[in-house]
């Protein structure tokens, strides 16, 4: 039976602070046993899932768990981990405030992203949407008496340059960018979700106040705060409302603060209105129209050695459909299938001194013929559909 993420996490984590608890109370040979089940599980979640962002928080845990076992087992009196005096409660609140501060700075990211607009191929309207109502407002805050929105929602199909288009925001506007992945805030492992949430829009503010310079505080996959993910029982309810209460006072009296959040999610529909209404623009990020898709065949064949009959214009009517990244994976999937070709040549030597080593053919249309066949594309009709549904009852730009 395979075990869904959460469960696996779950799994973990009880093993976890009962390991915690019972080695507080001196009893070291259960402290050891559950310490070892809690590893157990999250190597089991890291081999399961190599992908996750979560996947640092995990390895570290693994690591602080292994060393308390070696403690637990050279020395014969060791201490507790944590004052035995104290109650249960606190016992288990002071480990885990250690191991959470840590972990939840560290899944925010605050570098200075190198993305420019004119690397975001196609979305005008997404692209203008953002520039009126965040560009415009932080050059010049007197020409908007009445204020101007703070919150954006980027919604649309996965691949599609949502969180391209928030960087390359953050970028023109010479500003912070702080991105923050919801899905992995409602982890139980950062500790309660409702308190990263206040945490991360603190932490925002006094970016905006510190240093003057506008803030984007971009939440990815933000559905995740209304989801089911979290723990405890009514836990998302309060994360939730967290949020809501944070989003109005971005809105409302830090409206002189240059702190803007932009939202994006796969799914508009899980969103409700409370949680909508607080996000005044919802910009539509599709899929590359023909013209879109033929500049990002160019740009991405660009670098590789072709035939003249692999023309950009032709393969775009060629992939309707197919995502940006999609394309992306397509040119790679095509420059890799020559250089495996090079590889499995009966003739394929090391490279020798003084001889020119083997270069990949020339790519022809038939290589890209022969990938759409055996690859779809990511977003399916049905989807597409969805999003337009979508968009005609809460498109707002
Ligand atoms: N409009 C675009 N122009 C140029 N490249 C793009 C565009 N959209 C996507 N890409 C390529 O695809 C990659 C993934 O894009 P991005 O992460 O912005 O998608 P996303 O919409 O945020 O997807 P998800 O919903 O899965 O998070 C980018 O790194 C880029 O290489
Ligand atoms: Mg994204």
């Amino acid at each position: 039976m395979s075990l869904a993420p959460q469960e696996l996490e779950n799994t973990a984590s009880k093993y976890a602070s009962e390991a915690i608890k019972y080695d507080s109370q001196g009893a070291r040979g259960m402290a050891i046993t559950h310490y070892q089940h809690a590893i157990d599980a999250l190597v089991k979640l890291l081999q399961l899932y190599p992908h996750s962002k979560l996947n640092q928080i995990y390895k570290e845990r693994c690591n602080s768990y292994h060393n308390r076992i070696n403690t637990l087992q050279q020395a014969g009196g060791v201490e507790p981990a944590v004052d035995p005096k104290a109650s249960e409660k606190d016992q288990k609140a002071s480990v885990q405030r250690q191991e959470t501060e840590n972990d939840f700075e560290e899944l925010v990211m605050k570098e200075k992203p190198n993305v420019t607009w004119a690397q975001v191929v196609g979305l005008e309207d997404a692209k203008n949407a953002l520039r009126e109502s965040i560009i415009y407002p932080a050059k010049r805050p007197d020409l908007f008496p009445l204020g101007w929105p703070k919150g954006m929602l980027l919604y649309g199909p996965p691949g599609t340059g949502k969180t391209m288009l928030a960087a390359a925001t953050a970028n023109e506007m010479d500003g912070y960018f702080i991105n923050v992945d919801a899905s992995a805030m409602m982890s139980k492992w950062l500790g309660e979700a409702e308190k990263n949430v206040s945490k991360l829009f603190s932490m925002a503010r006094h970016y905006a106040e510190k240093e003057g310079k506008p803030v984007i505080l971009f939440v990815d996959e933000v559905d995740s705060l209304l989801g089911s993910r979290s723990s405890e029982v009514g836990g998302e309810v309060r994360t939730k409302n967290q949020f809501l209460t944070e989003m109005d006072g971005v809105n409302g009296k830090g409206k002189d603060l240059m702190l803007y959040v932009i939202g994006a999610t796969n799914k508009p529909w899980s969103l409700d209105w409370p949680f909508l209404r607080r996000f005044q623009k919802r910009i539509y990020v599709s899929l590359p129209s023909l013209e879109a898709r033929e500049h990002l065949f160019k740009e991405y064949t660009e670098p590789l050695r072709k035939s003249f009959k692999v023309n950009p214009a032709v393969l775009a009517k060629l992939f309707d459909g197919y995502s940006a990244s999609d394309i992306k994976d397509i040119c790679q999937a095509a420059q890799i299938k020559t250089v495996h070709e090079i590889f499995r040549s009966p003739d394929y030597h090391e490279p020798i001194e003084g001889e020119i080593p083997v270069q990949p053919r020339e790519l022809t249309p038939t290589d890209f013929k022969e990938i759409m066949l055996r690859r779809k594309p990511s977003v399916s009709t049905e989807m597409v559909r969805a999003y337009h549904k979508w968009s005609e009852e809460f498109k707002a730009l």
